[in-house]
């Protein structure tokens, strides 16, 4: 599939203020059990060892999520939402799975809006929570619990929130650049599952409409993460907390295709 938006990477931000040198392995990668990984882990910390790279935050995370990246676009679920190939039932399933997800990244993020490496991505023209159950109400979705991997997702931002606000950050950049990217590819398929136009209705979740140019937005974003005052050690476990964020979304669609 060829994606017609931001199909070239962007440069990194020109306003790095702040540069991270990433340490050697000294923390393994973890999976929940429940999802093993079926693609190699590309190891960021032992990756720059090895080249003995400085990279900011933004450029490692991106590097870090690679192959999570690769492996999410060809999963069979967003193979079929790409193509408006789901149930509409399904896809209302999702939608409860993102706003249980967003109900816990937001809450969890204005929570620690006052924290220095949280507060700059604790973003109102982000926020997700409230499009989502916009376009619930709007599609007439009953209220129903979400998948148990939606709720185990969010039960993980609420332990961060409580125990390491800092790797709330790795969701933040998992789910908001995600939905500012590729997430606008979803669009035309969700179009097509819920049998409507490219403008909807129930489609709120991919507008960001205090945002007018996404590209120059996501550049201030990385250069935000570029910026954040993060160590070495801290700036390695937000990697591999995005990576988690990865498995964790692929554990609910996994979820989700298993219900179709
Ligand atoms: C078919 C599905 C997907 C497609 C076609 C897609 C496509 C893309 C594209 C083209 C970019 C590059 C944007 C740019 O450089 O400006 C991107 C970035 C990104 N995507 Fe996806 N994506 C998909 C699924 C996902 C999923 C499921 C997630 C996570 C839950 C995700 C998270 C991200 C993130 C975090 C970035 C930013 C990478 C960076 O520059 O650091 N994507 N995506």
């Amino acid at each position: 599939m060829t994606p017609t938006v931001h199909s070239t990477p962007e440069p990194i931000a020109p306003r790095v203020t702040h540069q991270v040198t990433m340490p050697r392995a000294t923390h393994p990668v973890t999976h929940p059990a429940t999802h093993p990984v079926t693609h190699p882990v590309t190891h960021l910390a032992t990756d720059l060892a090895t080249h003995d790279t400085a990279l900011g935050l933004a450029t490692a995370l991106r590097e870090g999520t690679r192959d999570a990246h690769r492996d999410a676009e060809r999963g069979p679920f967003v193979h079929a939402l790409i193509r408006g190939q789901l149930a509409r039932a399904t896809y209302l399933d999702y939608l409860r799975a993102l706003e249980t997800i967003y109900a816990a990244l937001e809450a969890s993020l204005a929570r620690h809006a006052d924290h220095p490496i949280v507060g700059p991505l604790a973003r109102p023209e982000l926020l997700r929570r409230p499009a989502i159950a916009r376009d619930l109400a709007t599609l007439g979705a009953a209220t129903q619990p979400p998948v148990a991997a939606a709720r185990a997702y969010a039960d993980r931002l609420h332990t961060l929130a409580d125990h390491h606000p800092a790797l709330l950050v790795a969701h933040a950049y998992t789910r908001y650049l995600g939905d500012l990217s590729g997430g606008q590819l979803l669009r035309r398929g969700a179009a097509r599952t819920l049998g409507t136009g490219p403008e909807g209705p129930g489609l709120e979740f991919y507008d960001f409409p205090e945002i007018a140019d996404p590209g120059a937005y996501k550049r201030e974003l990385r250069a935000c993460l570029d910026a954040l005052p993060v160590d070495a050690a801290t700036a390695a476990a937000i990697v591999d907390e995005a990576r988690r964020a990865f498995t964790d979304t692929a554990s609910v669609f996994a979820a989700l295709a298993a219900s179709e």
